[in-house]
């Protein structure tokens, strides 16, 4: 099934070049170029993906443009059934897309399996959901000075064409949670998924197509960013970008796109403070979880930890008789590894561990890790970190915590609010009213009280401030956001 289902993507080599969609079919590009893609965990080219053009981009986008209206036009039914078929084809290949996201992103078995059953599941919410979504009729005497007689209709309706690009660390959920609310809304999507985890979100967009999407509806173009990302940001029938990937290139695009709606997550550095009252057991297990899951290569990974010195004298050594059981760094594809395999490239690597260096150099003590070999960085803490090393400065997209002592709660809240980042932050402790109060102070996008950050579950509303993000998404928010509100206003002649 895996194969016949899949064959217009590649050719039949080893490793497969596959090729792009342009609405309609999937070609090779003319460029002739294609990039090579290696497995984290072993360095094997899984694949190689195309470069496209210019003007293939702009061949995409014309049809994008063109169908736009017609799939607005489609009772929204019909969207919703496209959707939910989606969404079993995913189930129906649930094996075939874990292995292969493994072996593609270097995700343990655990971990990428989650990541499809998540993504079939939140598909299928997102299609239940936009079912009530509905505008709504105001009347004009409500306003002083007004009579009856006036009645403006508000109704949601497609930005036009989106562009979608995605990340390398959750490739097929987070290209649906864009895709998904997009053409729901009545949009077209231009997909342009992660060089690394491309072959993945191919498949995505395959199973999107099997499903039922018209010519056009869905389009996916591949090629590194600095090729494309501009020119394809940029064009002219471009009615909205929604991006996940690094607070550098959000920042980088949004100078460039101009007038359009923009849905952005970016990067975190997401501190936790646990204050001397944390129960700290459970506050241990949270901030191992927190900090190595995926390798600590997710937005929403812990990065720092604050409290008093004694407050992390306590918890350090209850973290470290924690860790044993439940991190083990190794091949994601054996049962005996726990959380923590290799990081996304060697590059990617060789940039944790000089940020760690840095820190050590600068009187940071690695009490656990502090060291890489190729792509494997181990899992790290570090203590007695300043918050002006890159540790904490930088998102550092690696398995490393760093724990800084402060001296009250205002001088946590203080570091937190200084950072160009604003993800996400935790608080730890017993007293939840005391956690309210500083979760008011702390400026991020979300506060979890006695919790790891976390996007999940996914109709809650996700967004950063600063750095982190533009706008919200999340179930309801993202269909919200992936569309505008239109008023017709009708008035009695008078
Ligand atoms: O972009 C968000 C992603 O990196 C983190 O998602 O679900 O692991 O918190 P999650």
């Amino acid at each position: 099934m895996p194969e016949e289902t899949f064959t217009p993507l590649s050719d039949t080599q080893t490793p497969p070049t596959y090729r792009f969609f342009n609405g309609k079919e999937w070609v090779v590009s003319k460029s002739g170029k294609t990039t090579e893609l290696k497995s984290p965990i072993d360095g094997e080219i899984v694949g190689k993906l195309q470069l496209v053009t210019h003007d293939e981009i702009d061949a995409v986008l014309e049809k994008a443009k063109q169908v736009q209206p017609l799939w607005e036009a489609t009772p929204l039914h019909q969207r919703v059934k496209v959707m939910h078929l989606t969404a079993d084809w995913i189930r129906h290949m649930e094996d075939y897309c874990t292995s292969l996201l493994m072996r593609e992103i270097g995700k343990t078995t655990g971990d990428a399996k989650s990541e499809i059953v998540r993504t079939a599941d939140l598909i299928d919410y997102i299609a239940d959901e936009v079912i009530s979504l509905r505008g709504e009729t105001l009347d004009s005497d409500n306003f002083p000075g007004f009579e009856k007689g006036r009645t403006a209709i508000v109704e949601w309706v497609a930005h036009g064409v989106v562009v979608c690009i995605a990340p390398f660390n959750y490739p097929v959920n987070l290209s649906a949670s864009k895709i998904v609310p997009a053409l729901l809304m009545g949009n077209t999507v231009v997909f342009k998924p992660p060089t690394q985890g491309g072959i993945s979100a191919l498949h995505l967009a395959q199973l999107f197509i099997k499903a039922g999407l018209p010519e056009g509806v869905l389009s996916v173009v591949t090629g590194s960013g600095e090729e494309i990302g501009d020119y394809l940001v940029t064009h002219k029938h471009v009615n909205m970008v929604a991006f996940t990937g690094s607070s550098d290139v959000g920042v980088h695009i949004a100078t460039k796109t101009g007038m359009i709606p923009l849905l952005f997550e970016c990067g975190g550095n997401n501190p936790t403070l646990v204050l001397p009252d944390a129960d700290m057991e459970p506050t241990a297990r949270e901030i191992i979880k927190g900090g190595f899951s995926y390798s600590g290569q997710r937005c929403t990974a812990i990065k720092y930890v604050l409290g008093t010195q004694s407050t992390l004298d306590t918890l350090l050594p209850i973290i470290l008789a924690n860790m044993k059981d439940t991190v083990v760094m190794g091949d994601p594809r054996s049962p005996e590894t726990k959380l923590v395999g290799p990081v996304i490239s060697e590059a990617a690597a060789a940039k944790v561990q000089a940020a760690v260096d840095e820190a050590v150099k600068g009187g940071a003590e690695a009490v656990a890790g502090g060291h890489t070999k190729g792509n494997y960085v181990e899992p790290t803490l570090l203590k007695n970190v300043k918050p002006q090393m890159n540790v904490v400065a930088t998102e550092v997209f690696g398995p490393v915590i760093s724990f800084i002592p402060v001296a009250s709660i205002d001088e946590a809240i203080s570091i937190i609010n200084t950072s160009t980042y604003g993800l996400q932050a935790s608080v730890f402790t017993k007293d939840e009213g005391t956690g309210l109060v500083i979760a008011k102070k702390i400026n991020v996008g979300t506060v979890q009280i006695n919790g790891s950050p976390q996007r999940g579950p996914d109709h809650f509303p996700f967004m950063g401030v600063k750095h982190s993000g533009l706008g919200v998404q999340g179930v309801r928010y993202s269909l919200e956001a992936m569309s505008r509100l239109k008023s017709t206003v009708i008035n009695k002649p008078s």
